[in-house]
């Protein structure tokens, strides 16, 4: 396992987010368990496992185990009571987020836009804003597109077994959702996108949820509860919520590119 070497900076955000330099040679974001937030940790696990499997730009991640005596040196964490495990994110350097950019004349990968959105759709992501994609520039007005943040999945960061039962069917108010959408050049990318969701192995579903550290604490119910609602909302909730996605924000927009 990767151990910690030296700390960075506390980064912007809710999250208690820390950039730490690890003994890989590499920098990770690091996100500690806090009380109130619960389900972050869990949220982030899930929505990257899921995430990376279909084949979207996600940071790679693993779970990580950073030593008390290590913590301590940091004043906002030396005051917790800390879990064992952390989430660690490989850190992107020279990126800037969504407000940050206004001239994107392409998304380099533009093709996993129809991806991104579905993942979002299907997980109950509440919080896809601006801050939460980070644009490389690559050559000029050219941008590589990546997500972060996934940690309110599941409608919230600290959801309940029940909350699960009853997550919104509605279409998701999210600007950065828009200008993905301005991206894709085709419609029938969301057709693929679900096709891949659907066919997912339940096993690898079960798998991902099964290896959220015991320190988590996350209640073997809970867990069943999030490989119900993934499998359920797949099936019944996303076709139905693309469908409105495609009617209501990606059609309008085309629309006006070929008039205007
Ligand atoms: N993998 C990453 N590479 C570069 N910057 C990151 C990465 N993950 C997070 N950040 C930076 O840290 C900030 C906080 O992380 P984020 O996961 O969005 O947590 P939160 O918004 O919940 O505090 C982000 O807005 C971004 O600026
Ligand atoms: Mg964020």
């Amino acid at each position: 396992m990767i151990e910690p070497l030296t700390y960075l900076r506390k980064l912007e955000g809710k999250s208690n987010a820390h950039l730490i330099t690890f003994s890989d040679g590499k920098d990770y974001v690091v996100k500690y368990f806090q009380p109130g937030f619960e389900k972050s940790l869990p949220n982030e696990w899930v929505g990257y496992g899921l995430g990376r499997y279909l084949g979207l730009p996600i940071p790679f991640a693993k779970i990580i185990e950073i030593p008390p005596e290590f913590s301590a040196q940091v004043p906002e964490l030396s005051e917790m009571s800390l879990a064992q495990h952390q989430f660690a994110s490989l850190y992107i350097p020279n990126c800037l987020d969504g407000h940050q950019v206004s001239n994107v004349s392409q998304i380099i990968n533009h093709q996993t836009l129809a991806g991104i959105i579905l993942l979002d759709y299907w997980l109950c992501n509440r919080d896809r804003t601006r801050k939460n994609i980070l644009l490389r520039e690559e050559t000029a007005n050219s941008y590589r597109l990546a997500i972060i943040d996934q940690a309110e999945i599941f409608g919230s960061y600290s959801w309940n077994q029940f909350d699960l039962e009853t997550l919104p069917t509605e279409l998701l108010k999210s600007t950065t959702h828009q200008i993905m959408a301005s991206f894709i050049e085709d419609e029938t990318q969301f057709i693929e996108q679900l096709e891949l969701i659907q066919t997912i192995p339940i096993l690898l579903i079960e798998e991902i949820v099964e290896v959220i550290p015991d320190d988590w604490n996350v209640s073997k119910d809970e867990k069943k509860a999030m490989v119900t609602a993934l499998v359920t909302r797949r099936k019944r909730i996303l076709p139905d919520l693309m469908n409105k996605f495609i009617k209501k924000i990606y059609q309008p927009i085309h629309e006006n590119c070929q008039n205007g």
